[in-house]
């Protein structure tokens, strides 16, 4: 560990929380150089749905680059990108009756939202985005403005300029509720924005994870977002949905907010979008905002990369029917179920537990606990992350794929970290 931290910059994050160096990975396990074989809780955070090493896109990448596929194309046609384009319209889009086009930009969440940002301020010409608390949305300069974490944007080194953060409209306690954020306060804003004498510009667009994830899983209710998608229309502003870590089959459908009868204008995806690991975002536009753009308007070196093509469509396959989504809610429930009897054993501290399908979590609501059980948990063979104001909430991403046994071995090692750090 000694060329990390004599090379490696002082940036280094998780890899203090999980010190050790990792060789290899399959589905939930990660094993590091002394053969210690962890369980996998935190997925590259969002990234591993489908496992470390899914065997089917493992066969595809090897087969793919043995006959010499292309591997970085710009965003040139490719077989690759046209299969993945093809999947996702047949899997995803068309039994939702979704018409959206495909926007590829460089591989990273951020730069997915970056682009929407300037898209919907190029739709209405105008400059303000509404953001919420708890946000999580990138740490490029337009996504940051959109992040509320105040560690984050204390580092921008310039300020974070036309956007305005709002409560998020979660009925969960703990989720942000406190901070007020219910259906009635969109009515305050609507009021704000539609008096001439507020100070305020009308908004280009709102932002908003449906489920935010790093923010401490929290869920927006129907009603709020619904009311969002209303405020949005009668203001003439565009509701972006990041749906980056939320999305890609996470809560037991593809998008998290599928089923909350919305209709967003721009959906970035990201993370668990390319299947594999490797890197990949893609904006869905209304082809009415999309026509916006001009020709090469927004590049990037790596938008449309064709491994995340190749392992990404395999990943769509997972959506031809109900087999996996099916599995997400069982064990989705088992997540739960394990978290409720937890927050009851320890009903004295009040513990939240919060989640939709494979994204469940337990907020401990002391960030200094939840990062002991967290240390706790890695000693114990766990990997999971904290995150939440303070990072007091203890989320529990596993591969979609889990297998039953690491799943619940995975949980009596939290089970046991949780004793060791309470009892
Ligand atoms: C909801 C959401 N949006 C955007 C991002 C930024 O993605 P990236 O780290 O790939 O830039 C993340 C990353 O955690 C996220 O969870």
């Amino acid at each position: 560990m000694q060329v990390f931290e004599k090379w490696e910059s002082e940036i280094r994050g998780y890899c203090r929380a999980y010190p050790t160096v990792f060789v290899s990975a399959s589905n939930a396990r990660q094993v590091d150089e002394s053969g210690k074989s962890f369980i996998d809780f935190f997925a590259g955070a969002g990234v591993l749905n489908f496992g470390h090493n899914n065997p089917l896109m493992k066969e595809a990448l090897i087969e793919y680059i043995q006959n010499d596929g292309i591997a970085h194309s710009l965003d040139m046609y490719t077989s690759a990108k046209r299969a993945f384009i093809s999947a996702f319209a047949e899997h995803v889009l068309k039994p939702r009756g979704m018409e959206y086009k495909m926007q590829f930009m460089g591989p990273t969440g951020t730069n997915a939202v970056e682009v929407a940002l300037k898209l919907a301020r190029r739709v209405t010409g105008r400059r303000t985005v509404v953001a919420f608390n708890r946000a999580f949305h990138g740490m490029t300069l337009g996504a940051l403005a959109c992040t509320a974490n105040s560690y984050f944007r204390n580092a921008s080194g310039v300020p974070l300029e036309h956007v305005m953060h709002y409560p998020f409209g979660c009925d969960d306690p703990g989720g942000g509720s406190e901070l007020g954020g219910g259906v009635g306060s969109l009515d305050y804003l609507r009021a704000q924005f539609q008096d001439p004498s507020s100070g305020l510009e009308a908004p280009a667009a709102f932002i908003v994870e449906s489920i935010q994830a790093e923010g401490g899983v929290n869920i927006a209710s129907k009603a709020w977002l619904q009311a969002l998608q209303k405020l949005a229309n009668d203001l003439g502003a565009l509701l972006i949905i990041d749906d980056i870590q939320a999305g890609c089959g996470r809560t037991g459908s593809y998008f998290s907010f599928d089923g909350m009868d919305i209709d967003p204008d721009i959906i970035c995806l990201a993370k668990g979008l390319g299947g594999f690991g490797t890197p990949i975002a893609m904006n869905l536009v209304k082809a009415e905002h999309d026509k916006h753009w001009s020709p090469g308007e927004h590049t990037g070196t790596f938008r449309g990369q064709n491994l995340s093509f190749i392992a990404g469509r395999i990943g769509l396959e997972y959506f031809r029917d109900d087999v996996l989504m099916n599995e997400v809610k069982r064990k989705g429930a088992v997540l739960r179920k394990f978290l409720e009897d937890l927050a009851d054993k320890y009903s004295g501290h009040e513990f939240q537990v919060r989640g939709k399908g494979m994204m469940q979590a337990i907020d401990v609501r002391d960030g200094a606990v939840a990062k002991k059980i967290s240390g706790q948990c890695f000693q114990l063979g766990l990997l999971m992350g904290p995150c939440g104001s303070g990072g007091r909430v203890v989320k529990l991403i596993p591969p979609l794929t889990i297998p039953d046994d690491d799943l619940n071995e995975g949980l009596e090692l939290l089970a046991q970290a949780f004793a060791n750090v309470l009892d």
